[in-house]
């Protein structure tokens, strides 16, 4: 039916994406991974499913990407119907860093936010450009970024969580930098759009949770019950990708350039 390019399917929601995206025998399914090698659960599912190929790229390569599109442009002629950006990447050590925690350090500050703006600004942007001229011989001409609702500034004062400042700040800037996009590529029929899949449990074992996780998914859901107290916890990767796959099925021009949520809306839960 369509062909599909999907980052960082290693495991998580990219693993996810290529799962579903490939129970549909007439979909081609492009899933990009920067190890392949060590990706068992892809190997695994592109050994049972003829239309899984995989893909080798890192988004801080952008020569990677360039060789990836090629590759991909061979398969398919010259094109590509949807491209998703999922992969991300940050560094644990700034996770629980406030703002003015951050050394007034030229070096340490570059290397506390350098992973979630490689892969989050100049990965997107990498991404994007080495597809789109594969998107514009597609036929659904639809970019789509994973982002989250914590780039909300709402959420971060009604949940009062000061933390996450670099991988929030980065996926800020990629929802403008969308906007960009979609001013640019609108009159030539391409849509771009970021997505929050919602708040999910991508947690891969092994179990019991360490403390250490544990805690911290506590720490969100009390905070997020402050916004929502409707909110109960993380949901599963299988129900977020298919609300966000059907999403991107019914895309409409008056998304393009937006941030939506997994719902079609601005609902972050
Ligand atoms: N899970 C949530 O609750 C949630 C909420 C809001 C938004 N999101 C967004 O949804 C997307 C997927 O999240 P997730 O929870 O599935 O993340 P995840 O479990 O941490 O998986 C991240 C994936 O990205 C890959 N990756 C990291 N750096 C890369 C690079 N430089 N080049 C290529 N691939 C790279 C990883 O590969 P390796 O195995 O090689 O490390 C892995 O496959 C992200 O964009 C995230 O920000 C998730």
């Amino acid at each position: 039916m369509s062909s599909y390019a999907i980052t960082g399917t290693s495991r998580g929601l990219g693993l996810e994406f290529v799962r579903q995206l490939s129970q549909n025998a007439s979909n081609t399914v492009f899933a990009i991974a920067r190890n392949p090698d060590s990706a068992a659960n892809l190997q695994t599912l592109a050994k049972q499913r003829a239309n899984v190929h995989i893909i080798k790229a890192d988004l801080s390569d952008p020569q990677s990407l360039l060789d990836a599109a090629a590759e991909i442009s061979k398969i398919t002629n010259g094109s590509l119907d949807v491209l998703i950006n999922n992969a991300v990447t940050y560094n644990p050590e700034s996770m629980m860093m406030t703002p003015s925690q951050i050394p007034v350090d030229d070096a340490a500050t570059r290397q506390l936010f350098k992973a979630s703006i490689d892969s989050s600004v100049y990965g997107a942007i990498w991404t994007t450009n080495a597809f789109l001229p594969l998107i514009e011989s597609g036929k659904d001409k639809k970019i789509i970024h994973l982002s989250t609702g914590m780039v909300d500034q709402h959420i971060t004062k009604a949940a009062g969580v000061p933390y996450m400042i670099d991988y929030v700040a980065s996926k800020a800037a990629m929802n403008v930098i969308v906007a960009k996009y979609a001013v640019e590529l609108e009159p030539r029929g391409i849509k771009v759009v970021a997505i929050s899949p919602g708040w999910v449990d991508t947690y891969d074992g092994p179990y019991p949770k360490p403390a250490e996780i544990a805690g911290s998914t506590q720490y969100m859901l009390q905070s997020f019950q402050k916004v929502n107290p409707e909110v109960k916890g993380q949901i599963e990767r299988e129900d977020s990708i298919k609300m966000v796959l059907d999403v991107i099925d019914n895309l409409t021009t008056k998304q393009t350039g937006l941030m939506i949520s997994h719902h079609g809306n601005q609902d972050w839960f």
